[in-house]
């Protein structure tokens, strides 16, 4: 199955990756919807929404504050690292990331579009004024939930919430990727949350082919040319191997 992807990514370049949590499960950092996710164990709707943000900024700031320390501890693994080394080899186009912590860059990727944004800082609700996270973390050291150091309103993380808009410019870039790839690889999403979910059917749309590796079905595993029911670090490692 390996080789017949690496055929694949050979044969209909450009080759856009589209990643979920799941690349980033073998860092040590927990997915959502698997059963030992995030989402088992928060309900999103007091944690991952806007509003429920804008009720309780404390709440949802020590959500965070956990999830900023394990973020900060985590390192890239043979995902991120097979997937930079196809990028640098120019098998891989661009990074299209859900994800937040930051690792495809710290693993050497350079084309990368973070859908959802990322913990690197932290922006005023009122002012705009934008924070790094270093600054954010040693904020939270003396409150629950860090002030703006410009008008002292609450920071509100980087990350796109539920309910929120996505970047325009990350997701305007993400369709465009898309609807160019001649194939779309997705690696360890579970395709639920939209409007990122919908870029597999851009691909097709657009004549390009789209190959899945994921632990667990997706509700798009109809539109893959190929589909690897397999873990993303050892799948990846073996296609850098073989391309
Ligand atoms: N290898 C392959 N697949 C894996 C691995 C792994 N090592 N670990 C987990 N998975 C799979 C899970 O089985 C699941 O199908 O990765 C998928 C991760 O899906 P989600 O947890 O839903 O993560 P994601 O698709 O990135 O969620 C999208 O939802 O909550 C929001 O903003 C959040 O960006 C996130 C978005």
């Amino acid at each position: 199955m390996v080789s017949d992807l690496a055929a694949l990514v050979r044969e209909r370049q450009p080759c856009v990756v589209l990643t979920g949590a799941g690349i980033s499960t073998e860092s040590g950092i927990p997915d959502f919807r698997s059963p030992s996710g995030i989402w088992a164990e928060y309900d999103p709707m007091e944690y991952g929404t806007i509003a429920a943000f804008r009720r309780d900024p404390v709440k949802v700031w020590e959500f965070y504050a956990l999830r900023f320390q394990m973020l900060s501890t985590a390192e890239p693994n043979a995902g991120h690292l097979a997937l930079a080394d196809l990028e640098h080899r120019g098998l891989v186009e661009a990074v299209v990331t859900q994800n937040v912590d930051g690792l495809h860059q710290r693993a050497g990727s350079r084309a990368v579009v973070e859908v959802h944004g990322s913990i690197r800082s932290a922006s005023c609700l009122e002012c705009g004024e934008r924070v790094p996270l270093e600054d954010v973390v040693a904020a939270l050291q003396d409150a629950p939930a860090p002030p703006c150091p410009h008008c002292g309103a609450v920071l509100k993380p980087d990350v796109v919430m539920f309910g929120e808009l996505l970047p325009a410019a990350a997701i305007g870039r993400a369709v465009e990727l898309a609807r160019q790839a001649g194939v779309l690889l997705v690696v360890g999403s579970s395709l639920e949350v939209q409007p990122v979910a919908g870029l597999p059917a851009e691909t097709v749309a657009a004549g390009g082919a789209v190959a899945i590796v994921n632990r667990g079905a997706t509700p798009f595993d109809h539109l893959a040319a190929i589909r690897i029911e397999a873990g993303a670090g050892e799948t990846l490692s073996a296609l850098a191997r073989v391309s």
